[in-house]
């Protein structure tokens, strides 16, 4: 079999030591409980999710634990009764609404989650918000041309067809894999397409339909030779694995802390690093609109939000430290793995997540052969009470897996999948 380091070679693409590419940094291993539990049973006690239904959609949105739902709601509670105290002297110490905020103590954990520093990170809604931000904001002239996936969100893709239409510029999706076989062969079919006029290149660093983690340290060290900037969507990797944004080398990054943070809807972060920050417009103005002293800032700055939800986003971050991120991502990546492994050994499961078990961590997408995706979805609610989602007719479910689950809900997933598959497919 041809070496990966010999097939780049080969395709005159790479020279340099390359490291486990795409690898998604968790171990296949089950970590052992974070040292104030004595097991995991008693960390998803920290979560008030009904024990009568099991939930494996955390890629739409997440599961607050209760100090994210008692902090968010304390805060509330707060304003409704106290709002008279607040004497609007500094907006920067008050914490009675965001948007005036510079949200510094927030945005230092949101920097120390990704490896960034807090001037190089903004808050936001979501991903989509932070797109817009880069996809509106950047001087980018008719013919231009953006580069992107066959298989990203329209929360990710849209703001980029948008300023195709509004301005000239050219809008180009590369085929990959469903499933991707492996690293080099996303890797090439990703950089083989760089053509001088490609300018911005935007991926889902993890895929949405599939859960492939993509090897963008190494395509960004392609991108960057070349000019290009490299603008990440994070929506489905924030909370889920290991990022490092200096160590990826990308230009922005986008995250939301819906979905694997277990924060309140509405919670986004946009990470541009300091070269690339003084050249974005911001698309939503208020009075720092063009103060350049603190770049986060000037995004952050606009209008008023809710205060609360950011105190429980505040404390989501804070649950994520203290089990230990390494912990989740190892034990997300565990649970994962023995979905798969179960799976596997079905033949008449089809699996869409990448062949190479490297490039997966908590979200699996399979389908039972001639079964649809929301024939699956029902039959896992209605026997069960189990909740994954539906990828539609070709792809089946998409099944996420968290610190919340157990070894046993994976089990009765799998076992009901076999059940199914033995069954007249429902379509
Ligand atoms: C890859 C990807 N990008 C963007 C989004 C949209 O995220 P948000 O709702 O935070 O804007 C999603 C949501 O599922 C996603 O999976």
């Amino acid at each position: 079999m041809t070496s990966r380091r010999q097939m780049l070679k080969t395709a005159g693409l790479a020279t340099f030591a390359l490291p486990a590419l795409g690898g998604g940094f968790s171990t296949s291993k089950n970590p052992s409980p974070p040292a104030e539990f004595k097991s995991w049973d008693e960390v998803r006690d920290q979560f008030m999710l009904d024990r009568n239904s099991i939930f494996f959609n955390p890629g739409t949105v997440g599961v607050m634990p209760r100090v994210v739902f008692e902090k968010t709601t304390e805060h509330l509670q707060y304003l409704a009764t106290s709002v008279a105290q607040w004497a609007y002297k500094d907006d920067n110490k008050e914490q009675f609404i965001s948007g005036y905020n510079n949200l510094l103590p927030i945005r230092t954990k949101v920097a120390q989650l990704i490896n960034a520093t807090a001037d190089e990170i903004a808050m936001t809604d979501n991903v989509t918000n932070g797109m817009s931000y880069i996809a509106n904001g950047l001087d980018l002239k008719e013919g231009d041309e953006v580069l992107t996936s066959n298989q990203e969100h329209s929360g990710g893709n849209s703001s980029w067809k948008l300023r195709a239409k509004r301005n000239g510029i050219v809008y180009r999706e590369i085929e990959i894999g469903k499933p991707i076989r492996s690293a080099d062969e996303v890797y090439n079919q990703v950089v083989s397409a760089f053509t001088p006029k490609t300018k911005v290149l935007m991926l889902s660093h993890m895929i949405t339909g599939s859960g492939a983690i993509l090897p963008m340290k190494e395509i960004c060290a392609e991108a960057r030779k070349k000019g290009i900037l490299v603008i990440l969507d994070g929506a489905q990797t924030i909370g889920q694995i290991k990022i490092d944004v200096k160590d990826i080398g990308c230009d922005a990054y986008l995250g939301c802390f819906h979905k694997w943070i277990g924060a309140p809807c509405g919670t986004g972060f946009m990470y541009l690093q300091k070269d690339l920050s003084p050249r974005v417009w911001t698309t939503v103005a208020s009075g720092r609109w063009e103060d350049h002293r603190d770049e986060g800032f000037r995004f952050t700055q606009r209008g008023t939000g809710s205060f609360s939800l950011l105190k429980g986003l505040e404390a989501a971050l804070d649950f994520h430290f203290n089990i230990g991120p390494e912990k989740v991502y190892n034990r997300i990546k565990f649970l994962g793995n023995r979905l798969r492994d179960g799976l596997r050994s079905n033949q008449q499961v089809k699996i869409f997540s990448p062949v190479d078990e490297a490039m997966c961590a908590g979200i699996t997408v399979y389908k039972i052969d001639g079964w649809s995706g929301a024939a699956m979805q029902d039959e896992f609610w209605n026997r069960e009470k189990m909740r994954p989602r539906s990828q539609g007719p070709e792809y089946g479910l998409r099944h996420c897996t968290h610190i919340f689950n157990s070894e046993k809900e994976i089990d009765k997933a799998i076992a009901l999948v076999n059940k199914l598959s033995t069954e007249n497919p429902k379509s």
